[in-house]
């Protein structure tokens, strides 16, 4: 780690980015002084802001939408989950000046399901909605728990063919459009789409949850979400937004920068409690 302590978080837009308070909360927990600014970058502009920002001594970028791609393409050398995500949301440069990616996304989002929910996935039916990048980026972590199935549904079937064939590795994975969906009970759904879906527009009718089926949205804000809404409806066992999720991509981004790591509970509930004052 260089002695500069110089972060930030690109994206376009970066308004409402939270990662400048996470990683400023962390920091105070482990003593660690850094500057941790949030900056909007221009289409155009993300390889040149981004190999400017090292060249001056930066020591570590998160990168968000819609750079995560760009960003792996760009770095010399990514980790092998940042490879199977085929994005990046954190980048260092190593002893010998090489810029170095890692995804963090997904591994913190099973991290929130697991160690903060309590949720077992080990031997569970799945439900992921979405094929997008973030969905690409969770299945790997996802897999790694030992689901018993995963089935993932999508808007656009081929996309979610495409994953299944990607990541099945053996492992039972299927797909279809939300018209055919599977009739068997699931014991978790993710949402990993990008639709601000209103409730009417969840195309979930024919979903059935088990007994203890755990819901949870990669979204999050001040209310529950649509998703979320649909969940307890249904009489889901467990219900949970996304705001952990990004803590905990946040927690693994600094432990890769610091060799720290950071106990993320106390900054989740600041965290909404930020959210709850704005709303
Ligand atoms: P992200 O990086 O957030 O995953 P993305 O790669 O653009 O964003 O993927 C967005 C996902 O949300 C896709 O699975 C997309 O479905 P399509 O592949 O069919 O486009 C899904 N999505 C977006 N809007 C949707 C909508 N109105 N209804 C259903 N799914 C939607």
């Amino acid at each position: 780690m260089s002695e500069n302590r110089r972060f930030a978080v690109y994206g376009n837009p970066i308004k409402h980015s939270r990662s400048p308070f996470i990683h400023s909360a962390f920091g105070k927990q482990c003593g660690i002084a850094l500057e941790y600014r949030a900056v909007r970058i221009e289409l155009a502009d993300f390889s040149r802001a981004t190999t400017a920002f090292f060249a001056s001594g930066g020591a570590g970028l998160n990168i968000t939408v819609p750079f995560k791609e760009e960003a792996f393409a760009l770095v010399d050398e990514s980790t092998p989950r940042a490879r199977r995500a085929r994005a990046v949301n954190t980048l260092w440069t190593d002893s010998a000046g090489r810029l170095r990616g890692e995804n963090t996304d997904g591994v913190g989002l099973v991290r929130d399901m697991v160690a903060n929910m309590g949720w077992q996935l080990r031997g569970k039916s799945v439900l992921v909605m979405g094929a997008g990048g973030a969905v690409r980026g969770f299945l790997d972590p996802l897999l790694l728990e030992q689901p018993a199935r995963v089935h993932i549904v999508n808007r656009t079937v081929e996309k979610a063919e495409r994953l299944c064939d990607e990541f099945s590795g053996g492992r039972y994975l299927s797909f279809s459009g939300y018209q055919d969906l599977p009739a068997e009970p699931f014991d978790l759904v993710v949402n990993g789409s990008s639709a601000g879906f209103s409730e009417d527009e969840l195309q979930l009718d024919g979903v059935a949850l088990s007994e203890k089926c755990c819901c949870y949205d990669m979204m999050y804000g001040p209310e529950p979400t649509p998703f979320m809404r649909w969940a307890a409806k249904n009489l889901a066992w467990a219900v949970s937004d996304g705001l952990g999720m990004l803590v905990e991509q946040a927690a693994e981004a600094f432990y890769v920068w610091h060799g720290v790591r950071p106990n993320s509970q106390p900054v989740i509930q600041q965290l909404r409690g930020v959210l709850a004052a704005a709303a």
